[in-house]
């Protein structure tokens, strides 16, 4: 019989719950998304998030046990985010599971959120039966992260393992966290990504010369070529559009139309979107292939809610010279599926966490090249 394994997610604003089964098969995958609690405050409320986990939790996981057409002791084992997230949120889902484990006699798997991204893809990868060379390049581009990985994967007769190897990271906002706050100053509502997403297309690119130099760019490097970090940073750019409103006077307009309708977008407004939307695209992706060029890598991977965004996936599949693989919008945010699909490899290898494991807001995952200054261990 393949592995059943129940994943729960609750490290930020979305109670989850899924089964998979050997990584690859989702039976069920039942996301509740809290958007409406947080939607009068324009961002995520970490006591109001850690309450309605406490309130959904149990029957969100429920439901996909019910999904699955599965009762709770057909499980393997089950899977829980440990990190990095908001603790109180983390914590409810780790209580739900550890209680749940030790009720059910089952082992508790632990695992790291950005795991879980770059998991969504291979799960989908896994799945269609695709085959795929490694390493890849893995971009983490979320709310909370914008992490460049260099993915090894080690199989053997029965275990699975995977390496990752921090290459990149953003030295101050997250991509998504970018998208939001401009979304906000622009009076759009959060979160703010799916917005500008919608309403880019509608505006000329050119409109403001925002160029990819207000995106902070610094390479460092080493004498040996595999010892480049790659920085991002998003706060330039959410200075500029910010002085933009203030130079043009954009305020009260936005404020009017924030009373209003918020999905009006008036001239001024739409003239920022697409070049903000698309100096953040460029910036990524740039970056991106470049470090697809400095290492041996056999295609490139891309995770996280901004995965979504639909001028990332077209320019990255028109500009990438390796293939480029995206999880289903679906499984782009954050989901349980994915936590699942990364437990599984852990699960092969008996790598189950002790009861006593607890949140770890600030987890890792990876171990930096040297030159960074700082070292970020699994
Ligand atoms: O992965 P995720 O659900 O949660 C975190 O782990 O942070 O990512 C949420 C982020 C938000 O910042 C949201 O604005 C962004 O992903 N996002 C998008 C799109 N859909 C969600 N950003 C750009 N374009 C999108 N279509
Ligand atoms: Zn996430």
């Amino acid at each position: 019989m393949l592995p059943l394994i129940l994943g729960i997610e609750t490290s930020c604003d979305e109670t989850a719950a899924a089964v998979v089964r050997a990584g690859r098969d989702v039976l069920s995958n039942t996301v509740y998304s809290q958007i409406a609690t947080h939607l009068a405050y324009g961002g995520v409320v970490p006591e109001l998030a850690s309450r309605e986990h406490l309130r959904t939790i149990a029957p969100v996981v429920r439901e996909a046990v019910h999904d699955a057409h599965l009762t709770y002791p057909d499980l393997d084992a089950i899977a829980v985010t440990q990190g990095p997230g908001l603790a109180g949120a983390l914590l409810v889902g780790i209580c739900f599971a550890k209680a749940l484990a030790a009720s059910l006699d089952k082992p508790l798997i632990a695992v790291n959120h950005i795991e879980g991204h770059i998991h969504a893809v291979l799960l989908e990868l896994a799945h269609a039966g695709a085959a795929v060379d490694y390493p890849l390049l893995a971009l983490v581009v979320s709310g909370g992260h914008t992490h460049l990985f260099l993915v090894e994967q080690h199989s053997a007769a029965s275990t699975l393992a995977y390496d990752y190897r921090l290459l990149g990271r953003t030295l101050d906002d997250a991509a998504g966290e970018a998208f939001d706050k401009v979304a906000k100053l622009l009076g759009l509502p959060y979160p703010g990504g799916p917005a500008i997403d919608r309403l880019a297309p509608l505006g000329n690119p050119k409109a403001v010369p925002f160029a990819l130099s207000q995106v902070k760019s610094k390479i460092y490097r080493e004498p040996r070529p595999d010892s480049d970090q790659i920085f991002f940073s998003f706060s330039g750019i959410k200075t500029a559009v910010l002085r933009y409103v203030e130079v043009q006077g954009m305020r009260e307009r936005i404020e009017a139309r924030r009373r209003a309708d918020p999905a009006d977008c008036d001239q001024q407004p739409l003239a920022l979107i697409a070049p903000f939307q698309s100096a953040v695209v460029n910036d990524l992706i740039s970056k991106t292939l470049r470090a697809a060029e400095a290492h041996p890598v056999r295609g490139i991977l891309v995770s996280g809610g901004v995965a979504a965004n639909s001028q990332l996936r077209r320019e990255f599949e028109r500009r990438s010279p390796l293939p480029v693989y995206f999880p289903s919008r679906a499984l782009s945010t954050d989901n349980a599926a994915m936590i699942a699909a990364a437990a599984y490899p852990k699960f092969l290898r008996s790598d189950f966490a002790p009861l006593d494991f607890t949140a770890d807001a600030n987890l890792k995952l990876g171990v930096a090249l040297p030159k960074s200054g700082v070292s970020e261990v699994r």
